[in-house]
């Protein structure tokens, strides 16, 4: 798309309210035109007077089209924030599709993110744009306002929390995040892109954005930058409704450690260390931002106190005839598999999306509408290593879950099978402990609720086409975790082996519980044995863990290492993953470091770890007292399972009877 060299600066002067909707955002194409009255002129009309209620009605907030022949033939797209109400959706596409035929009288190809209530994109072109990456024109509009404050720590905050945001953006291709506290101030920020390009694409063009902040808008209280195809905007108080920043502790005191880019290449140090100084050499200037303040004090009053925020139950419900459609009814041709809590069905959307569709063995006990709340709170999990969910389907007695589709597998597939093992070699192996930990620590820590997965074992960690590990089965726990691991006979058995002995004993959860199957998980990575292997092996105490520690008191923890590494191990970070193992898998809590700190561990290799104690097991061979069993029925365990603790301090206690 060559455009005017469009470079706009145009200030949200009017900081009182939404006052800038009518700024004109309509960038319209300079190098092609079309003859008015002409075919491509009749079908642009058409396109643009529907647009706005297809995209609308679609459950995606999404629509691409394509209408006419030859000359006349027109692409359009119209896109509105996930889960945003129809209705302000449609409004918004309205105004964005009249304002383009207004300015843009007889250029060929147009865009416009028209800023309403909410955010909406539409672009029409004569040519498909559906899945280009369209760098230009970039556009900039920045707040009237500079922050004052701590420009250092806002800066520092600024820089790492858009890394932070750039590392997940990309699978969903929509994300809005509140940064940690600067100052008491949070930055509200929203990035998105057109759904037809890739999850790298979309990151390539946020990162793009991101970094024409220095040049626009460093310092500043906010910014939009925006091309064809991606969107980028922060500023101090929350916007189009997408923030649930009210489900934050209103004091937070300390800011949540955010991890460092996990892939710190992604986003240039050059860029950062540039905004950094631009932004560090700017004066603060300008008196109180009293109007956002006033505003963000009425936004906190008027905005009900729930979790009420752009996902709605609505944007994620599938009709259950999509979902036949996808799996071909549920063919046995598309069986991946048998889950313990229902069957597994791969299944392709209209729009060629693959999913994973599970189809959850019914009564779970549970009412539609607390389903539906959950699944609203695990589909705004977002983190590339975690097995998305897109939505859930309730229809004629089925509930069935929507996730997207992981195309290799899960990691005991490779990991225990002696043909398939020496695919993962020892960096592969390390990659996925990283991505492991990184998703755990985004589920106990990152997100804005501290979710305990309470089910870490190899076979839900599945893996992507690049041997990338995304962690499944998460945050549905209230529904599904008890059926899940309910075997035939009706009794409750947990994944054994994988279990912190406070929760065998005591029925504890915590997030030190998943760092314990964490620690049994990363020693049977390196050691390529299942833990339950060790089941009939007397002298290794019947698990994999007195295994492990007898052989590191040896101070041989060479020889743990899976025979199918040897070629490729580093001997450092080999040694580093079995300490750190060990220390996940103590016996007391409180010795087990958090996610953060293995986080830490694992990237900084000049952090001393701790001296393990003997860890906590547990052993099988005592039938009578064998604590994975409670004999309970169907019926008395909802009661078990509470899966969400908010402060990530608290313990949700739970009690089987
Ligand atoms: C296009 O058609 C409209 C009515 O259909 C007419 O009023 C207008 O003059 C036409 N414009 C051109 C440039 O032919
Ligand atoms: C969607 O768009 C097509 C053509 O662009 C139109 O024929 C159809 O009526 C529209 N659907 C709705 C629900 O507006
Ligand atoms: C496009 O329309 C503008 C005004 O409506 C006119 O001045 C210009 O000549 C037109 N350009 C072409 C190439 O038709
Ligand atoms: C789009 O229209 C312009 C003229 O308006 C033409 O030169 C170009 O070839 C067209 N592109 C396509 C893909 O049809
Ligand atoms: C600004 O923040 C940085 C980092 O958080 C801190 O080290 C520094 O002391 C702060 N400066 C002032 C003037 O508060
Ligand atoms: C809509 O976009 C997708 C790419 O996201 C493309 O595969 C599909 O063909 C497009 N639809 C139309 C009608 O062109």
């Amino acid at each position: 798309m060559r455009l005017n060299n469009l470079f706009l600066i145009l200030c949200f002067v009017h900081a009182v309210s939404f006052g800038f909707v009518s700024a004109q955002t309509q960038i319209c194409g300079d190098s092609m035109f079309f003859t008015p009255n002409s075919s491509y002129d009749t079908n642009r009309r058409l396109v643009l007077s529907t647009l706005a209620s297809n995209v609308s009605t679609r459950n995606n907030r999404f629509y691409n089209v394509s209408v006419g022949e030859g000359a006349g033939r027109i692409y359009a797209l119209g896109l509105c924030i996930p889960g945003t109400d129809p209705k302000e959706c449609s409004k918004c596409i309205q105004l964005a599709s009249d304002g383009l035929l207004k300015k843009c009288p007889n250029q060929t190809d147009s865009f416009d993110w028209l800023i309403d209530e909410t955010l909406c994109f539409v672009r029409y072109s004569n040519s498909s744009f559906f899945n280009k990456i369209d760098l230009e024109p970039t556009q900039t509009i920045r707040d009237a306002q500079m922050f004052q404050g701590n420009v250092t720590a806002y800066t520092r905050t600024w820089g790492k929390f858009m890394e932070f945001m750039l590392t997940r953006v990309g699978p969903t291709r929509y994300l809005a995040d509140t940064s940690p506290p600067i100052d008491s101030h949070r930055i509200y920020v929203l990035m998105q892109c057109i759904p037809g390009i890739s999850s790298d694409d979309c990151e390539t063009c946020l990162e793009a954005n991101v970094r024409v902040y220095k040049t626009c808008c460093s310092g500043y209280k906010g910014g939009i930058v925006l091309t064809p195809v991606c969107y980028f905007r922060w500023h101090y108080y929350p916007y189009f409704n997408a923030f649930t920043d009210t489900f934050l502790p209103p004091q937070v005191s300390q800011p949540t450690p955010r991890p460092p880019p996990p892939d710190v290449k992604k986003i240039s140090t050059g860029a950062i260390v540039g905004i950094f100084v631009s932004a560090v050499t700017l004066v603060v200037l300008l008196t109180l931002g009293l109007v956002i303040w006033k505003r963000r004090q009425s936004y906190r009053t008027l905005k009900p106190q729930t979790d009420d925020d752009m996902i709605s139950p609505q944007s994620l419900q599938f009709d259950f005839a999509t979902i036949e459609g996808a799996t071909d009814t549920f063919s046995s041709n598309n069986k991946l598999g048998q889950g313990g809590f229902g069957e597994v069905y791969k299944g392709m959307l209209p729009n060629e999306t693959e999913i994973a569709v599970k189809r959850l063995s019914r009564n779970s006990g549970q009412g539609t509408q607390e389903f539906k709340n959950e699944v609203v709170i695990v589909a705004k999990l977002q983190h590339k290593n975690l097995v998305r969910l897109l939505g859930f389907c309730i229809e004629r007695d089925e509930m069935i879950l929507v996730y997207e589709f992981v195309p290799n597998k899960s990691l005991d597939y490779f990991l225990f099978d002696p043909a398939k093992k020496s695919q993962l070699d020892w960096k592969k192996r390390y990659n996925i402990i990283g991505g492991i930990t990184r998703g755990l620590l985004y589920l106990h820590q990152d997100s804005r609720l501290t979710i305990i997965h309470r089910d870490i074992k190899a076979s839900n960690i599945l893996l992507d086409a690049d041997m990338n590990p995304k962690i499944a089965d998460f945050g549905m726990a209230r529904n599904f975790r008890v059926d899940q691991t309910e075997d035939n006979t009706g009794r409750v058995v947990g994944t054994f082996g994988y279990m912190p002995p406070e929760y065998v004993t005591h029925g504890q959860f915590s997030t030190k519980s998943d760092v314990y199957s964490f620690g049994v998980l990363v020693l049977e990575i390196v050691c390529g044995k299942k833990n339950s292997s060790f089941y009939q092996m007397e002298d290794s105490g019947g698990n994999l863990v007195t295994h492990v520690w007898r052989i590191w008191n040896n101070k041989s923890p060479l020889d743990l290492i899976d025979p199918a590494i040897k070629e490729s191990y580093d001997q450092d970070e080999v040694i580093r993953c079995i300490h750190i193992g060990i220390l996940c898998v103590q016996e007391t809590p409180a010795d087990r470091p958090a996610m953060s700190a293995i986080f830490q561990m694992l990237t900084n290799s000049s952090i001393t770890l701790p001296v393990p104690r003997p860890p906590g097991f547990f052993f099988r061979n005592r039938p009578n007292l064998d604590p994975l069993t409670y004999g309970s029925e169907p019926g008395q365990t909802r009661s078990m399972s509470v899966p969400y603790s908010i402060d990530s301090e608290s313990i949700t206690r739970v009690t089987p009877r």
